[in-house]
């Protein structure tokens, strides 16, 4: 009855928009690798091979992997994302002096194809369309592969679009990656939200305009400082994980109304 009510609610909100004759309720983008999808499950595999350097392996992958794709994208050298992907992989190896052979870091890419989603996602984004929000998947990964992931992790069915950056030919946090999401959905800036785990992409969808969600997937992770002419960027909203977020959207948006 309460998603009833919301609905009804959201109905007549003052943050839908008017596309033509219809009325749009907001649109949530919600970001994959390290929001819906864990990227920390590989360590189940790693902790067999490398049982003492797993767990920083699995912190350097990520994050080599995310400053690889910021560097193609400032190059403008476009490619998949399993090449940054792949790159910090062997990085990872020769850095730690991990001795894996080349099956085993291919397992491990293939590991990276059918990684689990979190704990929360189903409910977060079960909640997220019962309310009445349009959602769509937004991410690095190629349209086939972000597909694929989310079809063996049981997300794909909350979906009505899964928008990959790669026709943009950049990566997050592109300016026009975030643009290409409002295209696609035919939604304005400010009747969107970006929902991630990750800060970078967070801060790189408000300066677009877009109202945004946190993910803290880790508690002791402090949020980026990123100073702009009007003031630090905060999200519109921080949230441990993806349960209830959707009763806090409709609450922050319940607040902005006149
Ligand atoms: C993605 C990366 C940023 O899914 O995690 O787009």
């Amino acid at each position: 009855m309460a998603s009833v009510t919301f609905i009804l609610r959201l109905t007549c909100s003052a943050t839908e928009t008017k596309m033509g004759d219809q009325m749009m309720p907001p649109m949530l983008a919600f970001d994959i690798y390290g929001t819906l999808i864990d990227t920390r499950a590989v360590i189940t595999q790693l902790a067999q091979w490398l049982p003492n350097e797993a767990a920083q392996f699995v912190t350097l992958w990520r994050e080599k992997q995310l400053e690889y794709s910021f560097r193609r994208g400032l190059m403008r050298s476009p490619c998949d994302f399993t090449v940054p992907t792949r790159d910090a992989l062997d990085y990872c190896c020769d850095q730690l002096g991990c001795d894996l052979t080349e099956t085993q870091r291919a397992q491990l890419m293939a590991h990276y194809a059918r990684l689990p989603a979190f704990a929360d996602a189903a409910t977060g984004l079960a909640e997220a369309k019962a309310r009445g929000f349009r959602l769509c998947a937004f991410s690095n990964g190629s349209q086939k592969t972000v597909t694929h992931l989310l079809r063996q992790a049981g997300l794909l069915p909350y979906f009505e679009q899964v928008v990959s950056v790669e026709v943009v030919g950049s990566f997050k946090p592109h300016p026009q990656v975030y643009q290409h999401v409002l295209t696609t959905m035919q939604v304005q800036a400010q009747d969107s939200w970006l929902i991630s785990g990750n800060a970078f992409d967070v801060i790189g969808a408000d300066q677009q305009g877009f109202h945004t969600a946190w993910i803290q997937r880790n508690p002791q992770q402090a949020f980026d400082v990123w100073r702009t002419d009007t003031g630090p960027v905060q999200p519109s909203l921080v949230r441990p994980g993806l349960e209830a977020l959707a009763a806090h959207i409709g609450h922050y948006l319940d607040q902005q109304q006149p």
